[in-house]
């Protein structure tokens, strides 16, 4: 299989080695190449989704079986200050690249930002109402993708891994530079969570492309959790102090404009059986599978939310 994967970040870049390791074939597509180890001797092209001509030029030059929808602006708060901006990229992207798609599968990456997080967690029958600008921005570009009857929207909750050369580090990578350097590390203890490591959503986006499922499907790891709990267990599974880990109110830090429960369940992936055997690792298989590459780096102080 040829997947197109439109996107080439911190899962962009995973979702096409999965690809590649499967047996398959994997062209990244983003306005500039990508940066990340992972994306690494993966094939690149440009495109910008905001453009139909680039769109359309990519999917012709490319000629993939199918193509995966996973690019930014994946930075919530820039989305909040510039709503239209991350409405042109994900609502219109999505339209241009469904023209461009020609009636090829789709798979695109949502989030939990589509609830607004009022409830512990949520389903795929849940009723979206989206928490912020990013949230909007996104159900729009679902919307657009489900019309055609041929994608599969997965939405997924907070992914984590060992990222040090992104752009903006996920919190694993963020907490876990804070706990080696001493330094203080912010830990909402009403911003809940059920994160899911970023190899999980690389397998399961694999493998329902290859199934060919459409409709709505939710990823979210097992467990619900603050992420000032969440410090504390992978301070507690790298053996590091967990003296740095500040706990903080949501209101009044960069996570505010974030929904207070971004937290996902599926209803639908038991019976999927292209799923089983991939059932997502708590974060303590995730912080063990992590470690050696996590506490071997050198330090930095980049950081994503
Ligand atoms: N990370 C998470 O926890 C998470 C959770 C749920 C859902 N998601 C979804 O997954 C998507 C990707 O997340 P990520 O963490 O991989 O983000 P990321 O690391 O910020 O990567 C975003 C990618 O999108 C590209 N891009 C941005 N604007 C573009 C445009 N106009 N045209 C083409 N490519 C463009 C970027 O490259 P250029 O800037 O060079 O174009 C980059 O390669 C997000 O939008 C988000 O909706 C992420």
């Amino acid at each position: 299989m040829l997947t197109m994967v439109v996107g080439s970040g911190y899962l962009g870049g995973r979702i096409g080695a999965r690809m590649r390791a499967l047996g398959g074939r994997a062209v990244l597509c983003s306005r500039r190449p990508p940066t990340a180890r992972s994306a690494a001797g993966t094939e690149w092209r440009e495109l910008d989704v905001r453009d139909p001509v680039s769109c359309g030029d990519a999917v012709s030059r490319v000629a993939p079986d199918a193509l995966v929808i996973v690019h930014g602006p994946s930075d919530i708060t820039w989305c909040e200050r510039h709503p239209q901006q991350a409405m042109a990229v994900h609502g219109a992207g999505a339209s241009n690249l469904v023209a461009a798609a020609g009636g090829r599968p789709l798979l695109l990456i949502s989030t939990d930002n589509v609830f607004p997080g009022t409830r512990h967690s949520y389903g795929e029958s849940d009723p979206v109402e989206s928490a912020n600008a990013y949230g909007r921005a996104k159900l729009a570009g679902e919307r657009t993708l489900l019309d055609t009857g041929n994608a599969l929207v997965l939405r997924v909750s907070l992914v984590y891994g060992w990222d040090p050369d992104g752009h903006r580090p996920n919190y694993f990578t963020t907490c876990v530079r804070g706990l080696r350097d001493g330094r203080p590390v912010e830990a909402p203890v009403d911003h809940w969570n059920t994160p899911v490591l970023v190899d999980d959503v690389a397998a399961w986006s694999a493998a329902l492309l290859e199934a060919g499922r459409t409709g709505v499907l939710h990823l979210g790891g097992p467990e619900r959790l603050s992420r000032h709990e969440w410090a504390g267990r992978i301070a507690k599974g790298l053996g590091l102090d967990d003296g740095p880990i500040r706990p903080v109110d949501k209101a009044g830090t960069a996570y505010a404009c974030r929904p207070s429960n971004a937290c996902l369940h599926s209803e639908r992936a038991a019976d999927l059986p292209e799923l089983a055997g991939l059932r997502p690792v708590d974060v303590d298989e995730g912080t063990r599978r992590l470690a050696a590459a996590a506490l071997d780096q050198p330090r930095s102080a980049k950081d994503r939310l």
